[in-house]
């Protein structure tokens, strides 16, 4: 086994005027290399909380995380978080937005650079490159923000909830380029969703939290083909028998 993750009996209380917020339970888990995570649970039940933790944002209450079996104290570069908003930032073109990660860690080599170039112009953004996000579709500028996450060169990548703002057709087009890429950089990845079919869609492993404070409800083997894109993974006939369990799962048997 190759475990690049491992959450060891996280919890988390948020300390606040108005009281304390017992936020996440204890949860444990590990992703191997090269593994797609997929974590879902109802809105408040601490996915967001538990990415931050995990990049070292946050520190936990109790337990701790180990990336390639060192603890986590402080964020490094080993990490790669992508949010619900692209946050490019406006007044930059998309090279610039892209470069920004390697002027902030200050890598200047033209290793980086030629990095850069190569990703702009395998994932199709070439062409745009002096653009400024305003002048990209939401999709491409969601690409974008990912090419900006790898453009560092992370081991581990955190989505949290990278999709939720784009229309739906939009979405699960963007997922599967997302999806592409991810597998051919060759990167493990945690994606936190609230659709359900996007963690089917994607995930090798699929882990199901309770309401807050959280505690692991069930961690399912997604055990559809994984040589077909996510797109075509919602036409396989397991689909649907997984929608059904999951949904039951987080309404049902959720309380
Ligand atoms: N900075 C904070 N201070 C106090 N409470 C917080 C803070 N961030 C999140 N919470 C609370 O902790 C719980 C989990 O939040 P979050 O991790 O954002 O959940 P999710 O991403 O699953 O919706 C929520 O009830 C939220 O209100
Ligand atoms: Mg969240």
């Amino acid at each position: 086994m190759n475990e690049i993750l491992e959450l060891d009996r996280i919890s988390l209380t948020y300390h606040t005027p108005s009281g304390e917020i017992p936020a996440i339970g204890s949860i444990s888990f590990s992703v191997e290399n090269g593994e797609f995570i997929a974590i879902i649970g109802p809105s408040g039940c601490g996915k967001t909380s538990i990415l931050s933790i995990v990049a070292g944002l946050l520190k936990p209450s109790g337990g701790e995380v180990r990336i390639n079996g060192k603890k986590v104290v402080k964020p490094d570069g080993s990490i790669g978080y992508m949010l619900q908003k692209d946050e490019l930032f406006p007044w930059l073109t998309i090279e610039q937005n892209v470069r920004l990660p390697l002027e902030i860690k200050g890598l200047k080599g033209t290793e980086y650079s030629e990095k850069v170039r190569s990703l702009l112009k395998k994932y199709g953004l070439w062409e745009f490159r002096g653009s400024y996000p305003s002048e990209l579709s939401g999709g491409m500028r969601q690409r974008a923000a990912l090419i900006r996450t790898l453009s560092s060169s992370p081991d581990l990548l955190l989505l949290d909830e990278p999709f939720s703002a784009l229309d739906f057709q939009t979405r699960i087009s963007v997922c599967d380029d997302v999806y592409e890429i991810i597998k051919k950089e060759k990167k493990t990845a945690v994606l936190v969703t609230h659709d359900i079919t996007e963690a089917i869609s994607v995930a090798d492993r699929i882990v199901v939290l309770t309401k807050r404070p959280s505690k692991i409800l069930n961690i399912h083997d997604i055990d559809t083909d994984k040589t077909l894109s996510p797109l075509k993974r919602r036409e396989n006939k397991d689909f649907s028998a997984w929608f059904e369990r999951l949904w039951r799962e987080l309404n049902y048997e959720n309380k």
